[in-house]
């Protein structure tokens, strides 16, 4: 054996030792398991990161008291993949906070309460997958925060108090697949904000205070399968749409939907959620009638939707409502078929479904007389 590989073997001895010793330090506060350098530290009252565990791939530390992490401390986890630090009491997120971990897939951040997010906070992080920022307090985001991490996938902002994005807040993200912007207090969001998202797969932004979109804020997202639209302000479909599985619409302002957008997403839209909007079943609603979403083989309602208007049909369901435009005047019968639509079909319903509703009200009538 020549002095170099003994020098190279004890070179590897001491080092395993090192590292043997480094991780039994770890052991001794958290669990730690060798084989697969996961390291579990949930719930043990730490108020920082215990770097003796610094061997990790997965670093778990929810329920803890951490409140600030020095920006640097994670520069010796070299191997760390994943971590959690869910359930801490994190209240900012410093410059260059996870410089070092330049492996970092995956870093959860949900239940804290960060309120501020420094836009170098991601750097050294560009094999970042995923980011949970979820139930903090985070009321707005500067522009440049996420480009640190260009090859983010899922980027999580639900339930903060955003009321606030920068226009060039997801910009240059080109890979991102899901972004989570549910349950904040956005009032309205720039043109220009999905602009790079071709790759975007899931948009989340139910429950905000969205009363009108700009009309094309959606125009790149051409692999978007779900919007999620649910629980806004929003009383008229002002924007355009690109093919699409899911649109949900649910628990709005909406009246009906504007001839001119309809034109451009109907067909091309799979299943609609239509329920919790004031529908208002007269001529407004004829545009969205006439496409005949219910037969369409592209579009199809899958909850209950029902009229809020006209009296007549209060409590209908949308999908059985067979009403004509002009408005059938309920006291003039021959009127009726003649208007009713464009074929003998829709006429026959519209006889049906004024029988339906004149018969009844006849019948109360003469009871009252
Ligand atoms: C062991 O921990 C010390 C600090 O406690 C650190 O300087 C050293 O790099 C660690 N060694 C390994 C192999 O992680
Ligand atoms: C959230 O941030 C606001 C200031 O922006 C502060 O007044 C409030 O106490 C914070 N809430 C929590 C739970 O940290
Ligand atoms: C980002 O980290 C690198 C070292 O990894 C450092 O040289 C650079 O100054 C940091 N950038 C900022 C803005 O802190
Ligand atoms: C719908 O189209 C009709 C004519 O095709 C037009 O008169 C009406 O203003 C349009 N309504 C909306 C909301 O665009
Ligand atoms: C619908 O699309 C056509 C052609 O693509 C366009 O001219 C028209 O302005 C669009 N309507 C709306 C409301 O976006
Ligand atoms: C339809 O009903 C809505 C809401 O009640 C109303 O704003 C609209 O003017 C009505 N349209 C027609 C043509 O009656
Ligand atoms: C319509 O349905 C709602 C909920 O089921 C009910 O509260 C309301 O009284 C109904 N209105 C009419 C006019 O039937
Ligand atoms: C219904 O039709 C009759 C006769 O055609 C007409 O006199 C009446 O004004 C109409 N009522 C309404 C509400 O349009
Ligand atoms: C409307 O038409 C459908 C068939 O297209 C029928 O099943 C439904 O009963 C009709 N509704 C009314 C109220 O006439």
């Amino acid at each position: 054996m020549t002095p170099f590989v003994i020098l190279s073997l004890l070179l590897v001895l001491f080092h395993s030792a090192v590292a043997q010793q480094n991780s039994t330090a770890c052991d001794v506060q958290c669990s730690y398991e060798e084989d697969l350098q996961e390291t579990n530290c949930d719930s043990r009252q730490f108020e920082s990161i215990p770097i003796e565990c610094s061997q990790s791939t997965y670093l778990s530390l929810r329920y803890n008291q951490i409140a600030e992490i020095e920006p640097g401390i994670f520069r010796d986890f070299l191997h760390l993949e994943r971590l959690i630090l869910s359930h801490n009491n994190i209240y900012q997120i410093n410059a260059n906070t996870f410089n070092g971990a330049y492996q970092l897939e995956v870093i959860d951040l949900t239940y804290n309460h960060i309120h501020t997010f420094n836009r170098d906070a991601l750097n050294g992080t560009e094999n970042l997958l995923s980011i949970d920022l979820g139930k903090n307090n985070l009321s707005s985001i500067e522009g440049g925060n996420f480009q640190l991490a260009l090859n983010l996938k899922i980027i999580d902002l639900s339930s903060n108090h955003l009321t606030y994005l920068s226009p060039a807040v997801f910009q240059d993200l080109k890979s991102i697949k899901n972004i989570f912007l549910n349950n904040n207090k956005l009032v309205d969001l720039p043109e220009n904000i999905f602009k790079d998202q071709s790759s975007l797969i899931y948009l989340d932004l139910a429950n905000n205070f969205l009363s009108s979109l700009p009309r094309d804020i959606f125009k790149n997202l051409v692999q978007i399968n779900i919007l999620d639209l649910d629980a806004n302000r929003l009383t008229a479909i002002t924007f355009t749409l690109p093919t699409i599985l899911s649109l949900k619409l649910r628990d709005n302002e909406l009246k009906h939907l504007g001839n001119a957008s309809i034109e451009n997403w109907t067909g091309r839209v799979g299943n609609l959620y239509l329920e919790g909007n004031p529908w208002a079943c007269n001529c407004s609603f004829e545009p969205f009638r006439s496409f005949r979403f219910r037969v369409s083989p592209y579009c199809d309602i899958r909850d209950n939707p029902v009229c809020a208007s006209p009296l007549v049909l209060v409590n209908q369901s949308l999908k059985n409502v067979n009403q004509t435009c002009p408005l059938q005047n309920i006291s003039s019968t021959t009127e009726v078929t003649n208007v009713g639509g464009r074929n003998g079909h829709i006429s026959e319903h519209s006889r049906y479904s004024f029988f339906a509703l004149v018969l009844p009200l006849g019948i109360v009538f003469y009871y009252l007389w």
